[in-house]
C-alpha cells in the first residue's frame, strides 16, 4: 500500500510518499481502507521531534484521524464488522499504524459508524478536533447556556466545531477569523457575531460583548488581551500555543478570572469516551457538521504540513488516499 513514512525528524521534506506492507489487525483491533485523514498541527510539531507529548519511534507514519470503510477485524471484535463505514479517532493508541495511509490498523474502539450523511473526508475532521472542542467547552470551561463565549480562531479544524458546538448549547457565540471566507464559514457554523482577529480594535468590539468563556487559538498573542475583556469570574481554556508572552498576574486578580489549560494527550480514558460519545450524539443529530476546506492528495503531504500553519483557515485540511 501507498502510506507516508517519517525516517528520521525534521522538516517537511521528511515526509516520504512509500510502498510499505499492508498492516494486519491482531487481536482487538481493526483494519480500515482509509479514504481520507486529517492533518492536526500538532502531526507537524511530532515531525520535528521536539514535540512535548510524543516523540514516536522512527520510522512512522503520522496522523491520528482518518475515515473509510472497514476492511478486516482481528480475534475477538464484535463492535464492527467488514464493510462498515468509520471513522477513526486514534490519538495515543498504542499500535495503531498512522492515518497517512491507504489502510491502518488501530483499537476496535477507536472505530466509530460514520453517518450516512457525512463524506469521508468529513469523517477524517472529526476526531481530534471535534474531541478537543467539546473537551474545551464542557469538560474544562463548563459552559452554561445564557453565556457568552468566544471562540477565538473559530476558522479552523477545532474552532468550527467549538462555535458548531456553543451555539447548540445555548450561548451567545462570537467566533474569530483572519479572512473573509474564514468569516463567513465561522458565521454558516452559527456565530452570532463574527470578527476579525487581524483588524486593528478588534478587541474594543469584545469589550462590549465581555465573553464569560473564551475558546484560545492562539495563547501566546491574545491572552493578555483576553484578560482585559474577559467578563469578571470568567474563563479562559488555552487549546493552542505558539510561543511566549509577557504577562501581568494581577490581570487576573482583577477579573478573578480562571485560566485552564487542555491537551487531549491528558484526557483520561473516561473523558475521552464522554467526549467521544457527546460528539457522536451531535454528529447524530446534525449539531456537528464537519467542514472540509482543503482536500490534497495523499503524496501532498508536506504541502499539507506547510498550509496548516499557514493563516487563512478554512476549517479542515485532509488528505485523500
Ligand atoms: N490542546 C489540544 O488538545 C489541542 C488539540 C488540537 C489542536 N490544538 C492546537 O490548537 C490550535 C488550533 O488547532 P486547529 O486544528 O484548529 O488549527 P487550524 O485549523 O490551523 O486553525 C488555526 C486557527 O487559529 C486562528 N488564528 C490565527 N491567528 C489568530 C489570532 N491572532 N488570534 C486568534 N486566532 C488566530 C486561525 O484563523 P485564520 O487562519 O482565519 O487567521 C484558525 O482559526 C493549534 O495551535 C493546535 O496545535 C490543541
Amino acid at each position: 500500500m501507498h502510506a507516508i513514512r517519517v525516517g528520521r525528524f525534521g522538516g517537511e521534506e521528511v515526509l516520504d510518499y512509500t510502498e510499505v506492507p499492508v498492516p494486519e489487525p491482531g487481536p482487538g483491533q481493526v483494519r480500515v481502507r482509509l479514504h481520507a485523514a486529517g492533518v492536526n498541527p500538532a502531526d507537524t510539531y511530532i515531525r520535528t521531534g521536539g514535540y512535548a507529548f510524543f516523540t514516536p519511534a522512527l520510522p512512522y507514519t503520522p496522523g491520528f484521524d482518518g475515515a473509510g470503510v472497514v476492511d478486516a477485524v482481528g480475534a475477538g471484535v464484535t463492535s464492527t464488522a467488514p464493510g462498515a463505514r468509520v471513522f477513526l479517532s486514534s490519538l495515543g493508541t498504542t499500535g495503531f499504524s498512522g492515518a497517512y495511509a491507504e489502510f491502518a490498523v488501530t483499537d476496535a474502539a477507536d472505530v466509530q459508524p460514520l453517518p450516512e450523511t457525512l463524506s469521508y473526508p468529513q469523517g477524517a475532521a472529526i476526531g481530534v478536533p471535534c474531541a478537543t472542542a467539546w473537551r474545551a467547552l464542557f469538560q474544562k470551561a463548563a459552559l452554561r447556556a445564557g453565556e457568552t463565549v468566544l471562540i477565538h480562531g473559530a476558522s479552523g479544524g477545532v474552532g468550527v466545531p467549538a462555535t458548531q458546538l456553543a451555539r447548540d448549547a445555548g450561548a451567545t457565540v462570537i467566533g474569530t477569523a483572519g479572512t473573509p471566507e474564514g468569516a463567513e464559514l465561522v458565521r454558516a457554523a452559527g456565530a452570532h457575531h463574527v470578527l476579525d482577529h487581524t483588524a486593528a480594535g478588534y478587541r474594543d468590539e469584545l469589550a462590549d460583548l465581555a465573553p464569560s468563556v473564551v475558546i484560545e487559538m492562539l495563547a501566546d498573542v491574545n491572552l493578555a488581551d483576553d484578560l482585559e475583556f474577559l467578563a469578571t469570574h470568567g474563563r479562559i481554556v488555552v487549546v493552542g500555543s505558539r510561543g511566549t508572552l509577557e504577562f501581568t498576574p494581577r490581570l487576573t486578580m482583577r477579573k478573578e478570572a480562571t485560566i485552564l489549560g487542555t491537551a487531549l494527550w491528558n484526557a483520561t480514558p473516561a473523558e475521552h469516551a464522554i467526549a467521544l460519545a457527546g460528539v457522536a450524539a451531535k454528529l447524530g443529530n446534525g449539531t456537528l457538521r464537519p467542514v472540509v476546506g482543503t482536500e490534497l492528495p495523499l503524496h501532498d503531504a508536506a504541502e499539507a504540513h506547510r498550509r496548516v500553519l499557514a493563516p487563512g483557515a478554512r476549517g479542515k485540511l485532509v488528505l485523500i488516499a
